[in-house]
């Protein structure tokens, strides 16, 4: 069982490039079946997930293969729609080869998609958006079988502005007759490479960014060459490193403006920030002080995704700050293991109080998902002693390999093998 260990109290400094974003090349590897010729992506890490939607690809006939950062893609053999539990299960992101699938073969049939357990996470909005399209649904005890030969653009309006919905719809309708207009649709930055990428291969998509997308329908679609965003939850990680260990350090191949939320917190604590062409350089206090409050929104709100993290720097700033999950209603689990380092953590469904103390002393702890899992890592990085933490095959779910970009800034952490 792999383990990191970190020697707490390491100050960080220099540069550190973010990798591609899991989220955003995640959805696209999956529209890339709605072409059958050859797709080339760039800026893709080869993180768990990753790979496993290229396994998800492989069964349904759809070849890759890595060339260090790149995936070539030849989905002209893809011939299979349906992904059974054993794939699907592994993978939240599976749910986005529905709207792919039914692009490409107007039919598809998958079980419920897996993931990191961090709430309930229904499909609800998914089945109704394709009802909305014309796609008729028919559920079958750990299943869904779906019948898109009668795909028609409509209006689509989201009571949620889910992530993933909004993906299934656009690749869904992306090469149905007519256009679709979804409203309410999410406003978070891979939906727009995901247009990109669309548009790259000959679509018409239009809007996203914005609460509404319109999806004009085309007959076919071509192959392309495309480089996936950089990932900013990533970069707000690494940002945070260079907060919770007062330390300055400059990112490289970020875009500010997504991570203009997480800036503003940082702020709030006292962190300054310079930008350049692709840059930000953090230059926190010795100790930032605690922000107030912190709620997770769908963007351009507060992500989600940075709400452990943030947490974790929270949990050694000077005041006391409130931190409210709104999106997912499962994502505190990691607080337990942060107490077991003398954070001082009060949780109540899905708020919680964090009073920010002088010193967390490094222990024993384990990742219960992704997010979680990283903020222990960035509470080992200022933890008295040594902090090891367990279960990292969540850690890399989205992080290509955390230890080499944290040793690279100047931190003691290491990757072991340990048989139990
Ligand atoms: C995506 C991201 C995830 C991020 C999340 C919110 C990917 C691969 N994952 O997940 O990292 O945390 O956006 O920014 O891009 N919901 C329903 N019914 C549905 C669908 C969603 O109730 O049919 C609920 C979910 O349970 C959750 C909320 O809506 O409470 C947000 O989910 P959604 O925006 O769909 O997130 P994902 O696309 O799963």
């Amino acid at each position: 069982m792999e383990k990191l260990y970190v020697a707490g109290g390491r100050k960080l400094s220099g540069e550190i490039g973010v990798h591609g974003s899991k989220n955003a090349v995640l959805p696209i590897l999956a529209a890339a079946i709605l072409t059958d010729e050859e797709v080339v992506l760039h800026n893709c890490p080869a993180l768990s997930d990753v790979e496993n939607m290229r396994r998800i690809l492989a069964h349904i006939g759809c070849r890759s293969r890595r060339e260090g950062e790149s995936l070539i893609i030849d989905p002209s053999g893809a011939d299979g729609w349906e992904l059974p539990e054993r794939l699907a299960g592994r993978l939240r992101s599976s749910i986005t080869m529905l709207g792919a699938m039914l692009g490409r073969f107007a039919r598809a049939r998958l079980a419920l998609p897996g993931g990191c357990d961090i709430g309930l996470r229904p499909i609800d909005l998914h089945i109704k958006a394709m009802s909305g399209l014309n796609v008729a649904i028919y559920e079958d005890g750990g299943s869904i079988f779906c019948d898109a030969r009668n795909i028609r653009g409509a209006d689509i309006h989201l009571d949620y502005p889910s992530v993933g919905t909004t993906e299934n719809v656009m690749m869904a309708s992306v090469r149905a007759f007519g256009t679709t207009v979804i409203t309410n649709a999410a406003k978070e930055p891979e939906i727009t490479d995901l247009q990109n990428f669309l548009n790259s291969m000959g679509a018409r998509v239009f809007g996203a960014g914005t609460g509404t997308i319109i999806i004009h329908g085309v007959s076919r679609l071509h192959g392309t060459e495309y480089t996936v965003m950089s990932d900013r939850i990533v970069a707000g990680t690494l940002l945070v490193a260079g907060a919770i260990t007062g330390s300055r350090i400059t990112l490289e191949r970020v875009h500010k403006e997504h991570l203009a939320s997480v800036i503003a917190k940082l702020r709030e604590g006292g962190s300054t920030f310079e930008f350049g062409d692709a840059t930000v350089t953090v230059d926190p206090p010795e100790r930032s002080l605690s922000v107030g409050l912190v709620e997770t929104l769908p963007y351009p709100g507060f992500p989600t995704d940075m709400q452990a993290q943030m947490t974790a720097l929270q949990a050694v700033s000077v005041g006391t700050c409130i931190v409210v999950e709104n999106v997912f209603e499962n994502r505190f689990r990691y607080c337990a293991e942060l107490r077991k380092m003398g954070a001082n953590i009060t949780v109540k469904n899905r708020v919680a109080v964090v009073g920010g103390v002088q010193r967390l002393q490094g222990t024993a702890v384990s990742s219960c998902d992704l997010r979680g899992g990283a903020a222990l890592v960035l509470a080992g990085l200022i933890a008295d002693g040594i902090t090891t933490i367990g279960d990292v095959q969540y850690i890399d779910r989205g992080y290509y390999r955390i230890e080499d970009m944290l040793s690279a800034l100047g931190a003691d952490i290491r990757r072991t093998t340990e048989t139990v």
